[in-house]
């Protein structure tokens, strides 16, 4: 239970037990993530969305994905770290490419790469494996392709897409990659692609048939009120949780239930009573001295 997941056991699990897997963006849920039992953790490109705020994954950059892949890895997860490249760092160069997937590998301890697209992304990924980095793809429903599938739209429902599609998955395959995310795709087109490739297909809105699954984080725990998918199963409602504990804790805070005396800090009776001894004879406490503004002055140098 405790050897650390690499690329390796990850293709040992085709066909075999279930892969696990669920994005972390930072060390508190990734160490959730791994006691929870992931197989895999991805620091997805979806930081984006569900950490920044954002209306899509484009504008993440490699620096973002360093700092929470660095963060993630921090953690010291037995699950693999596996790091996403977010869009535009692997589509111009070949020199580029590689070099974004070593930060990821060097800065941010991630343990393999994933990136987005079929067939024509084959020459990137050689260069990466070139690098002895392990790679993902992730295929179908891909989120840096949103304006060009004009929306995030299920790929794959008509049989001429999902033939590329499978196509895609073989060539993937072929090419070196240890597994594929299938996103939004029929579970029919899923069940193909997983009987046909020999590495193992993780499914995201791809029905039952993938050697694995995964979701993000934040929507299978309910941390965000945004929009949740159907593909989602929210095994919790954290946001909910955190507003009504936060919520006491104001209560506390305004009737002065808290702090009570096991929260607080004290000093010796002695030491309490020279003080206050002082502040009855009417201490100045430096003031005409000026002494109270040495702990300023002493900070600002
Ligand atoms: O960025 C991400 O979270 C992903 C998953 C949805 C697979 O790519």
């Amino acid at each position: 239970m405790n050897d650390k997941i690499t690329a390796p056991a990850v293709i040992a699990r085709k066909g075999g037990a279930k892969i696990k897997m669920v994005t972390a963006y930072d060390a508190p849920t990734a160490r959730i993530a791994d006691r929870a039992g992931a197989d895999i953790i991805l620091v997805g490109d979806s930081m984006g969305n569900v950490v920044l705020g954002r209306p899509d994954t484009l504008s993440v950059t490699v620096d973002d994905m360093i700092h929470h892949t660095a963060a993630v890895a921090t953690a010291s997860p037995r699950a693999m770290v596996l790091g996403d490249m977010p869009w535009l760092s692997y589509h111009s160069s070949t020199d580029e490419t590689v070099t974004t997937a070593g930060r990821l590998v060097r800065q941010g301890g991630a343990e393999a790469v994933k990136l987005e697209g079929g067939r024509k992304r084959i020459r990137m990924i050689r260069a990466i494996l070139d690098a002895e980095i392990p790679v993902m793809s992730h295929l179908g429903l891909t989120p840096q392709s949103v304006h060009a599938m004009g929306g995030y739209r299920v790929q794959g429902k008509d049989a001429a897409v999902a033939h590329e599609l499978i196509s895609d998955a073989i060539a993937l395959a072929d090419a070196g990659v240890f597994a594929i995310v299938l996103e939004g795709v029929p579970d029919t087109v899923a069940a193909l692609i997983t009987r046909q490739v020999p590495v193992p297909t993780v499914g995201i809105g791809a029905g039952p048939s993938c050697d694995g699954q995964v979701l993000v984080f934040h929507d299978v725990l309910g941390l965000h009120d945004g929009h949740i998918a159907k593909f989602v199963r929210q095994y919790a409602r954290l946001a909910d949780v955190a507003v009504e504990a936060l919520g006491r804790f104001f209560a506390d805070v305004e009737s002065g239930a808290f702090p009570s005396d096991a929260e607080t800090y004290h000093m010796s009776a002695e030491a309490a009573q020279m003080l206050l001894d002082l502040e009855q004879a009417g201490d100045d406490w430096g003031r005409f001295r000026g002494d109270h503004l040495l702990a300023d002055d002493v900070m600002d140098r």
